[in-house]
């Protein structure tokens, strides 16, 4: 939900480029997506968390209130919406490194999930952490995020299974809602079978169905119901039933779609009128016009194919000349993206998928937005959204997925509020 907060009035002023994404309608496709709604020397004014007016920076300081505004200097520096991470595991114990290095060793995701490592491990260990532990560790990663310039994501739970380890992730986001992140939670209890379910998939889909996803909704844990439709993981019988079930109880979705192997997962996304369907590695052109032919978002995570070695990136062009609307996240998780670092993900987008700077930016902020049903209050700078701004240390925003691998934030703004300023970190001089 938006929050007001109190605070003053606030003028960001000399942005060599700001970015506003602005534009009317729905989430951006096509040739739209291009279009990033560039002012040169913008300016934006903030009054008590909100934006009230952007443009040219002569225009808008010459305003009234803006001539009481406290104001930062964006100096040549590009300025854009904070990124919005549609796709993350937050809550999810530490980090798998005899995975990792059995992978590096040549042992498959897969292999490695039926040696007992994987979704399994992780599991095992948010089972056994106190919440207190759980939520300062996701702080971790939101502190990290507020450094590189995300400012709204998605959190999954998923490594609990059982009822008190989802209960206890979802209690762990709602703690850390708001401060300040905005974060949207998502019941992923349908990640994997639990061990007290082995061989009985179909019950313990039943048992989601008709007992914790009625019981979550009632509490408000989570927004969204999210499956992981994969062979190993659920079916499309099994799939359908939980995303029905969740739908009737209110619920918005989501689907883990394609990321292995070729699968109906985007058309029963499609026929479910899931919010998206992400991953898709393996969709194909048929999965390009259903999507372009709908409103489900095609939520693409390249960073999961990159840090798994692997070399079957989604059709990001395809998907984007067929019409569909993109959007990118980074799928924080120990097992398959250890990273919070949106730029690096638009680095990824840029250089394995073709995608350009400008789509790169549209998927990776309004896109993502939408991806979340709460692009009416953030993903773009527009008068009446919440002030979630990020400023970049470069003159030009293609520099940001250009140079990979580096943290080019400057500025990180959360409704008003500076949470990160790069000059205020700088090394005393004496
Ligand atoms: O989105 N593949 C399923 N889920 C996660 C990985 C979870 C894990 O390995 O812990 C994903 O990539
Ligand atoms: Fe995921």
């Amino acid at each position: 939900m938006r929050r007001i907060p109190s605070g003053s009035t606030l003028l960001v002023r000399g942005a060599r480029q700001l970015l506003t994404l602005r534009g009317r309608g729905g989430p951006r496709r096509g040739a739209a997506m291009r279009e990033l709604g560039v002012i040169p020397d913008g300016a934006v004014l903030i009054q008590d968390g909100i934006i009230v007016s952007l443009g040219p920076s002569r225009r808008v300081e010459n305003l009234a209130i803006a001539r009481r505004a406290t104001e930062i200097d964006a100096a040549g520096r590009v300025v854009a919406p904070g990124f919005v991470d549609s796709h993350t595991h937050l809550i999810c114990g530490p980090p798998r490194l005899a995975d990792y290095e059995m992978r590096l060793a040549g042992r498959s995701y897969q292999q490695i999930a039926e040696a007992g490592g994987g979704i399994m491990a992780s599991v095992r260990a948010v089972r056994e952490m106190p919440i207190r532990r759980l939520t300062m560790q996701a702080q971790m990663t939101l502190n990290s995020c507020i450094l590189h310039g995300t400012t709204t994501l998605e959190a999954k739970s998923g490594y609990g299974l059982d009822e008190t380890g989802e209960r206890k992730a979802l209690r762990a986001v709602q703690a850390l809602n708001g401060k300040p992140l905005d974060i949207i939670p998502t019941y992923l209890g349908a990640h994997a079978v639990p061990p007290e379910y082995a061989g009985r998939a179909d019950e313990y889909i039943e048992w989601m169905c008709s007992y914790l996803m009625p019981k979550i909704r009632r509490r408000r844990l989570a927004r969204f119901a999210d499956v992981h439709y994969e062979r190993g993981a659920f079916t499309l019988e099994q799939a359908r039933r939980y995303l029905a079930a969740a739908r009737d109880l209110g619920f918005l979705l989501k689907i883990h779609a394609s990321q292995f192997a070729h699968s109906g997962a985007v058309r029963l996304a499609v026929e479910m009128g899931a919010v998206s369907a992400d991953h898709l590695e393996y969709s194909d052109e048929e999965d390009g016009r259903l999507l372009a032919a709908s409103d489900t978002i095609a939520t693409l995570l390249p960073g999961a194919v990159f840090h798994l070695g692997l070399d079957r990136y989604a059709p990001a062009r395809a998907l984007i000349e067929a019409g569909a609307a993109v959007a990118l996240a980074t799928d924080f998780n120990p097992g398959t993206c250890p990273s919070c670092n949106m730029q690096m993900i638009l680095s990824l987008a840029c250089a394995q998928m073709r995608m350009t700077p400008a789509e790169a930016f549209t998927a990776a902020t309004i896109n993502g937005a939408h991806a979340l049903r709460c692009a009416d209050y953030v993903g773009s700078i527009e008068t009446g959204k919440q002030a979630d701004l990020v400023m970049f240390d470069v003159p030009d925003y293609r520099e940001i997925p250009y140079h990979f691998g580096v943290n080019l934030v400057a500025m990180t703004m959360k409704n008003g509020k500076i949470l990160y300023r790069k000059e205020d970190m700088a090394w005393d001089e004496d």
